[in-house]
């Protein structure tokens, strides 16, 4: 299809500018929210987690890369065409949040058909025509799976850090750990997993819904910590579909509440030692 970026030009043809979180140029923190399984709440951590760094007072970035299946734009209520008649295109902006999606090039409800060669592209022009200013976080919403998408910004953001998202359920562990793998393949480094859908907490007590131990056997298997597990929650999925997460829009309920001490946590880890030079598929 021919989707356009600012000031109609195509999207995914233009030779960009250097990309500033491979360059060096950028001392953000990349964080990459993935999962080998679709529809565990990659985006809706995503935009959580955001907000809550956002709240800790951190500049915090947020790339949609989920280019075919984009949810960010909705997941935080936002409309509109990033403006780019000034040279590199700003990213729009919610809840203090800087953030680019292809969602915002594309008239909804059309779908984005497009092949590998021009979906690269377009993600490196995500990077590198995008002002992201001085950010300290940039949070990477991953498509589900580990395809043309994970393989492209892996390259593009040979500093990222990988969080994989899984829920509670045993069977959707063993597919949700495939981004893991690929992490490891790539010299990514793997820092924590987060379990979602944990629980639905009742007025007898916590409901196990996708059963029991997904997230604490993923962490204990690749090493790393688990950061959190968060509930099951109506106001989740509420602040998904309205624009306003739950980390803003009921800050005390419990899921909320998982989230920043997730995003406590993120900080706590400190930045990555280990950063690969290169791109090399083991
Ligand atoms: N903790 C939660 N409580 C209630 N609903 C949730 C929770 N987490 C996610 N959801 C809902 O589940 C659905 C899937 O979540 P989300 O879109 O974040 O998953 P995803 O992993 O990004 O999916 P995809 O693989 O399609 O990108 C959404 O409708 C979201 O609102
Ligand atoms: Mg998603």
């Amino acid at each position: 299809m021919a989707a356009t970026g600012p000031a109609g030009r195509p999207l995914g043809h233009e030779a960009g500018r250097a990309n500033p979180f491979s360059s060096g140029e950028s001392s953000a923190r990349v964080l990459g929210l993935s999962s080998g399984k679709g529809g565990v709440g990659k985006s809706t951590v995503t935009v959580n987690l955001a907000l809550a760094l956002a709240g800790f007072g951190h500049k915090v970035g947020v790339l949609d890369a989920d280019v075919y299946g984009f949810s960010v734009p909705a997941m935080l209520g936002m409309s509109g065409s990033p403006d780019g008649s000034g040279g590199a295109v700003q990213p729009l902006v919610a809840h203090g949040v800087r953030v680019m999606s292809m969602g915002f090039f594309v008239p909804d409800p059309q779908p984005v058909i497009w092949r590998g060669p021009m979906l690269h592209k377009a993600l490196e022009q995500f990077l590198s025509d995008v002002d992201w200013g001085d950010i300290d976080f940039l949070l990477v919403d991953m498509p589900p799976g580990t395809g043309d998408v994970a393989l492209s910004m892996s390259q593009y953001l040979p500093a990222s850090e990988v969080y994989v998202v899984t829920t509670p359920q045993v069977a959707a562990k063993r597919v949700a750990q495939r981004s893991a793998y690929m992490a490891r393949k790539l010299n990514l480094p793997l820092r924590g997993v987060i379990e979602n859908m944990s629980w639905l907490s009742t007025p007898g007590g916590r409901l196990a819904v996708f059963g029991t131990g997904g997230g604490p056997q993923l962490a204990e298997e690749l090493g790393v910590p688990l950061l959190g597990q968060v509930p099951l929650e109506p106001g989740v999925r509420e602040g998904g579909d309205t624009g306003l997460p739950v980390v803003v829009a009921d800050p005390g309920s419990e899921a909320a509440l998982a989230f920043v001490q997730i995003a406590e946590r993120v900080v706590a880890l400190g930045r990555s030692r280990v950063v690969r030079q290169e791109l090399r598929v083991n």
